[in-house]
C-alpha cells in the first residue's frame, strides 16, 4: 500500500526487499545490515537492558534480505541470508527512519528575539503531576528556558528543582553557587558590575550544560535578568554575513579561568556545530577567550567575525530583559542561550540569586520518559 504524500512508507518489493518510502516520492530498499542491527528478538537482544549481545560490526557486509513478508497489517517478517529471522513493526521503522540524521527525537528550538513578549511562566510546585512537567519540559525544550514562580526561598532549593530535572553537576564553585556582590570578588558575576550576554564556563569540558537561577531576594531596582537565543543570533549571521558565521564555526578559542585553586582551559569555537550543520552549541565570553595566534589574515577575519557576532548578541533586536523577582527561578540552556544582567546599586538594597547547573540531557530523558509513560497510560486507558 502506497503512502499517503507527506509521510514514510513501507512497501515490500519482489519479495526480498523493503522498500521505504520518503515524502517527496524517494524510496529506496532499507539496507539489510540497518535492518539486522535493528533485531529486538530475544536472540539478538537482552530484552531487559535492551542492548544487542552481538557486535553489529562482524555482520556479514553482503548480507542479504531473502524474503520479507507481511502476516499482518502493520508487521513485517524478514530472514536474512545469515539464518536469522525477525518481526518488525511498521511502526517501530518508521519511527526510526522518520528522524533527521542527528535528531533526538525532542521539540525542536523555537527561535526568539526581542520581540518575545509573552515569556515562558509557570508555577513551581513541588508535587506537579507528571502532565505539568511535561508541559514545563515541552517549554523549556522549545525556548531554552523557562521561568517558575512562587519557587520557596529556603537556601539551597535550587538544588531541589535541579534535582527535578536532571543530575547537579558539581563545580569547583560547589553544588550551589551564591550570585551577590562581594569584596576581592573571584568571578565578575560576584560584583554590581553589568555582565554582556555571555555562555557559563566555557572553559570547562564538558561546559554545564544547563543553568538555574533562584532570586532569594532582589531589594535593587538595577540588576536585570538578560537573555539572547544564541541560536536566533547565529542563524541570522548564517543568513546575513555567512563568511563571518563559517569563520566563528572553524575558529577554536581558548577559554580559561583562574583562581588560587583552579585551572582550567578549554577549547571550542564560539559557534560549533554538528556533523550535519546544524547548531549544537555556543561558546562566547569576551571576558575570558583567547583566540590561538593564527596568520594576520587569519585573525583579521576572526576579529571581524567576533565583532559581528557580539553587536548581534548585545542588539536590543534580539535580548530580553525581566526582573527576577524573589521567589522566581529561571532555568535556562547555557549551550544555547546566553545570560547576563544590568548593573545595580548595592546600596539599594540585598540582590542575593543562588545558582547550580545540571546536565544537558537530564530534561531530555525525562521528557521521553514522561512522553513515553503518557503514551502507554492513554491506551491503557482505552483499552479498558
Ligand atoms: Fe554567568
Amino acid at each position: 500500500m502506497k503512502a499517503p504524500p507527506g509521510t514514510f512508507g513501507l512497501r515490500i518489493a519482489s519479495g526480498t526487499q523493503l522498500l521505504l518510502e520518503r515524502p517527496g516520492g524517494v524510496s529506496y530498499p532499507i539496507h539489510p545490515l540497518w535492518l539486522r542491527e535493528r533485531c529486538r528478538d530475544a536472540a539478538s537482544m537482552d530484552p531487559h537492558t535492551q542492548q544487542r549481545w552481538a557486535d553489529p560490526s562482524d555482520f556479514d557486509l553482503a548480507l542479504q534480505i531473502v524474503s520479507v513478508a507481511q502476516p499482518a497489517v502493520g508487521s513485517f517478517r524478514v530472514k536474512f541470508s545469515d539464518g536469522h529471522e525477525a518481526t518488525f513493526t511498521a511502526a517501530e521503522i518508521l519511527e526510526e527512519a522518520a528522524l533527521a540524521p542527528n535528531s533526538h527525537d525532542c521539540p525542536p528550538p523555537q527561535l526568539w528575539d526581542g520581540s518575545l513578549k509573552e515569556l515562558p511562566r509557570v508555577t513551581w510546585r513541588a508535587d506537579a503531576s507528571e502532565s505539568e512537567r511535561l508541559t514545563w519540559l515541552e517549554i523549556f525544550l522549545s525556548f531554552g528556558f523557562v521561568i517558575f514562580e512562587e519557587v520557596p526561598t529556603a537556601p539551597a532549593t535550587v538544588l531541589e528543582v535541579g534535582a527535578a530535572f536532571g543530575f547537579t553537576r558539581e563545580t569547583n564553585f560547589g553544588a550551589l553557587f551564591d550570585v551577590r556582590s562581594t569584596p576581592n570578588a573571584t568571578d565578575l558575576a560576584y560584583t554590581s558590575l553589568s555582565l554582556d550576554p555571555h555562555t557559563d564556563n566555557p572553559y570547562r569540558a564538558p561546559v554545564p550544560g544547563i543553568q538555574l537561577l533562584h532570586c532569594l531576594v532582589n531589594e535593587t531596582r538595577g540588576g536585570l535578568s538578560t537573555l539572547v537565543d544564541g541560536f536566533a543570533v547565529a542563524e541570522a549571521l548564517r543568513a546575513q554575513d555567512p563568511a563571518a558565521f563559517a569563520v566563528l564555526s572553524t575558529t577554536p578559542v581558548r577559554f580559561k579561568y583562574i583562581d588560587a585553586d583552579t585551572e582550567l582551559t578549554a577549547s571550542a569555537p564560539p559557534i560549533e556545530l554538528d556533523v550535519s550543520g546544524a547548531l549544537k552549541a555556543i561558546h562566547f565570553s569576551p571576558r575570558l577567550d583567547y583566540v590561538p595566534l593564527f596568520a594576520p589574515e587569519r585573525l583579521d577575519a576572526y576579529f571581524r567575525a567576533r565583532r559581528e557576532f557580539d553587536h548581534r548578541l548585545r542588539a536590543p533586536d534580539f535580548e530580553i530583559r525581566f526582573l527576577l523577582k524573589t521567589g522566581d527561578l529561571v532555568m535556562f540552556d547555557n549551550c544555547r542561550l546566553l545570560h547576563g544582567r544590568t548593573g545595580f546599586d548595592p546600596a539599594e538594597g540585598l540582590r542575593h540569586l543562588q545558582g547550580a547547573y545540571i546536565d544537558i540531557d537530564g530534561p531530555r530523558s525525562l521528557y521521553r520518559v514522561l512522553r513515553r509513560r503518557r503514551a502507554s497510560g492513554a491506551s491503557v486507558r482505552r483499552s479498558a
